[in-house]
């Protein structure tokens, strides 16, 4: 096979993939070289500009470090992890909400009990941030596990500040009757970092680059599935324009004010402080293809 073509090329690139091994590699594959070649012959590019995006893609990877990662920027601000995330929560459900990891996730954050300050004076004023796990059939999930990860008031994650000293940002367990809380700090609305490629891609595009205030969670319990979403402050600016399309209804709170004393959830605080508070209700695990239910319309 020689001498291609623009018409012919997409087929003899794809016809080299009989012998894959696997059927899903080859799908996956086929698809993307299909979509990839027709991207190209819709838009044309110079070859200054193949020559451009070859660079961007590299300066994105060159970006990612250990607390940086580039590349979920870039799906994030290009919409792909809601739509991964969509896929996989198809059906409707009594379970909270689902919502996009976001890049500032760190596994094997350290486990506190409940009850702690994740966060301190510098990260802005204290938050109490309490609430309870429970399955759809209503039972209190004990020693549940609930990661929780914010910005401080300046709107930055520990991450970006510190490579060593973690804040605003632990691990808790449930108690036996599915109740945790921290004590936290109230979020600022913040921009995704924009000082890397997926920053000028967003100049290029007009657009801003900033998220709605938001506490991040991930809930585990064994026997059900993985809960990774974020609860939005009701009274932040961009819910209705955040960068990486994150914001559902179902997850904006208004923040209450905890009374000294001990709340309803076991939490205690000495003077009046905000509350950010959640009971989140896990679907049972599902897995495979179970776990991404075909669209109801889906004819393809
Ligand atoms: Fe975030």
């Amino acid at each position: 096979m020689r001498n291609f073509d623009e018409k012919d090329i997409t087929d003899a690139v794809i016809s080299r993939l009989a012998n894959s091994p696997s059927p899903r590699a080859k799908h996956i594959s086929a698809s993307l070289i299909r979509h990839l070649h027709d991207f190209v012959r819709e838009i044309e590019p110079s070859q200054s500009e193949w020559e451009q995006a070859i660079d961007f893609l590299t300066r994105t990877g060159q970006m990612c470090s250990s607390t940086r990662q580039e590349f979920i920027l870039l799906s994030d601000a290009l919409g792909v992890s809601t739509l991964v995330d969509a896929i996989n929560h198809r059906l409707p459900s009594t379970a909270t909400e689902t919502t996009v990891m976001g890049p500032f996730y760190v596994e094997h954050a350290p486990e506190v009990p409940s009850g702690s300050r994740i966060a301190g004076p510098a990260e802005g004023p204290a938050l109490l941030i309490e609430g309870s796990v429970r399955s759809v059939d209503g039972q209190p999930l004990g020693s549940a596990t609930v990661d929780i990860w914010h910005a401080d008031e300046a709107g930055f994650y520990d991450v970006q500040k510190d490579d060593v000293n973690l804040s605003g940002r632990a691990r808790v367990r449930t108690d036996a009757h599915g109740m945790f809380w921290v004590i936290g700090a109230v979020p600022a609305a913040y921009p995704i970092p924009n000082d890397g490629p997926v920053g000028r891609m967003l100049e290029a595009q007009g657009r801003h680059p900033f998220r709605p205030a938001h506490v991040h969670f991930m809930v585990s319990a064994p026997g059900h599935e993985t809960l990774v979403t974020h609860l939005f402050l009701a009274d932040s600016d961009h819910l209705d324009s955040d960068v990486v399309f994150g914001v559902k209804d179902s997850l904006i709170e208004v923040l209450g004010t905890a009374a000294p004393g001990t709340t309803s959830y076991g939490a205690t605080v000495e003077t009046s402080t905000p509350v950010l508070r959640r009971d989140f209700v896990l679907g049972k695990a599902l897995s495979g293809a179970a776990a991404r239910r075909p669209h109801p319309q889906a004819l393809y």
